[in-house]
């Protein structure tokens, strides 16, 4: 996960659950089932809000807002503290993702064997800024900082698959060759 400030609303104190608190647990809807698992494996851990995000992301692909409150009643947080660390960090996705998630590098190592240039290339072909899904739900385009493949970079990811040495042309190729 990319290296930023502390986000609002996240302290290091063990956050503790509250599952008596009324709307969390007592949905009887499958999503918020789900959600109440994910939460409920997590709220116990020391500063257990960035971990039950994760988990419900990884599980889920995005934090849907019906989330918020069920997060912010076992972590006895206010929703707006829960509200404000999803939209600090890009990394959360509050609507689902395309089908195809991209991920290119804009860590300092990529940008100077070519990201940025890569970056707007992929912008233009695809139709879509970063942070955002094309309208047609094909693709969700995202930045990240650092792949692990400094050496050889560009690097992006496709639906997790590392790509390394990515050019312009490159790209064009997996997306001719139906790897995205
Ligand atoms: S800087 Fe891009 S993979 Fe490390």
């Amino acid at each position: 996960m990319t290296t930023q400030n502390q986000a609002p609303g996240i302290s290091d104190a063990t956050q503790s659950c509250d599952h008596s608190s009324s709307e969390g647990c007592s949905s009887d809807h499958s999503n918020s089932d789900q959600l109440s698992a994910l939460i409920a494996r997590h709220c116990g851990m020391s500063g257990a809000l960035l971990p039950v995000l994760h988990a419900i992301q990884d599980n889920i692909g995005f934090i849907p807002e019906m989330a918020v409150p069920l997060i912010a009643d076992a972590l006895n947080l206010s929703r707006a503290e829960v509200h404000g660390v999803i939209t600090y960090y890009h990394h959360f996705r509050q609507t689902p993702p395309g089908r195809t998630v991209i991920q290119v590098c804009r860590a300092e190592a990529c940008q100077a064997r070519g990201a940025d240039k890569l970056a707007q290339h992929v912008q233009t072909q695809l139709g879509c800024d970063f942070h955002a899904t094309t309208a047609d739900g094909s693709f969700t385009l995202e930045s990240v900082y650092c792949l692990g493949l400094c050496a050889c970079g560009p690097a992006i990811t496709m639906n997790d698959q590392l790509y390394a040495r990515v050019s312009p042309e490159k790209f064009n190729q997996l997306l001719k060759q139906g790897n995205v």
